[in-house]
């Protein structure tokens, strides 16, 4: 997890970390002829470090890793050979989150309209796509200095697509047809329109651009439009590879059910330290899917001080937000 703050702040930094690291591994060289401040020299700078770090590690040195900053990552309570079996390199792995955070800016496209643009559920099980769209556009220029979020699309890293697949269900799916013809077409519009007027989508093909969805159909939209589905990063709650996901490219995304929009206390407080956090892992949800199948069989009612495991029956005691 991110360091520090508010866990709902957190994360944002978190999906934005991964989208980072696509941004860095995707598109070198394509940002020379446009930028202004030089972006692939700032690119170039944190592939660097993030190497110099990893080797640094393999030869024994530890790098950052062993250092304060490691263990402020971590709450304060790394333990260092716990995390070199946790992560390949541990090291590499805290570089590139440095990186991220002193120089990874994204540029939010200001084209469309609420409510399928700019406007997204906040509450119920798809929240994570309207808070992250919101706090993403909330961020003022006056942030700007901490800020993630750039108005300079000439300095930017990423490029966000700003469109709800969620508020598209809700206004333009007329069920029970299933049919998501409507929702490509709006998502293959949506690029149109960017990649018509600005030269950024053109430039890469799409790679440095990102899109965020939680509904189930986030995939499905996707597929309006070609370089959308196989170049862009995807970040996705349905981050089923038979859905198309790609695993080296492509974002996994953690469903919150926010029941009534307010941010619970439990979800704004600083993140309890390690030594009350026993659990391994937590799940609650129905059989969707084989692997579901085979984790409710293989874990439910197994080891509950560990891995709790409930389908929609979460106990009349158990909390949500704290699990
Ligand atoms: C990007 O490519 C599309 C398709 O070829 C084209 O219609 C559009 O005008 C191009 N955008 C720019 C800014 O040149
Ligand atoms: C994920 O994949 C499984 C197996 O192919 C499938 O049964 C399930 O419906 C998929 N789930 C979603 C949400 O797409």
């Amino acid at each position: 997890m991110a360091p520090g703050g508010a866990p709902a702040r957190s994360f944002v930094a978190v999906v934005l970390a991964v989208v980072a690291l696509s941004a860095i591994v995707a598109v070198a060289g394509t940002k020379k002829a446009l930028s202004t401040v030089d972006v692939e020299e700032e690119l170039d700078a944190a592939r660097a470090a993030i190497r110099r770090a990893a080797r640094q590690h393999r030869r024994g040195g530890g790098g950052d890793v062993g250092s304060s900053n490691w263990l402020r990552f971590y709450g304060g309570e790394a333990d260092y050979d716990l995390l070199s079996r946790v992560y390949r390199n541990p090291a590499a792995f805290y570089r590139s989150y440095v990186e991220m955070e002193r120089r990874f800016k994204v540029y939010v496209y200001e084209e469309g309209e609420p409510p399928i643009l700019h406007e997204g559920p906040c509450k119920n099980i798809y929240t994570i796509e309207g808070r992250f769209i919101e706090q993403l556009e909330l961020m003022s220029p006056s942030d700007a200095g901490g800020g993630v979020r750039t108005w300079d699309p000439t300095r930017a890293h990423a490029f966000f697509l700003p469109f709800s697949v969620s508020q598209m269900v809700k206004f333009v799916y007329r069920p029970p047809s299933q049919d998501r013809a409507p929702l490509r077409a709006i998502v293959a519009d949506y690029v149109r329109v960017v990649a018509g007027r600005h030269p950024f989508w053109n430039r890469s093909a799409g790679a440095d651009h990102f899109m965020l969805s939680c509904h189930d159909w986030g995939p499905y939209a996707s597929r309006g439009q070609p370089e959308l589905y196989t170049n862009a990063i995807r970040a996705l709650c349905n981050a089923n590879t038979s859905e198309g996901f790609r695993p080296g490219k492509d974002v996994s995304v953690p469903e919150i059910n926010l029941y009534d929009g307010d941010m619970p206390r439990e979800l704004l407080a600083q993140a309890p330290g390690l030594e009350s956090r026993p659990l391994l892992a937590f799940f609650a949800g129905g059989r969707h899917g084989h692997v579901r199948d085979l984790l409710l069989r293989h874990w439910k009612g197994r080891d509950a001080a560990t891995f709790p495991v409930y389908e929609y029956d979460l106990p009349a005691a158990g909390d949500y937000y704290s699990e």
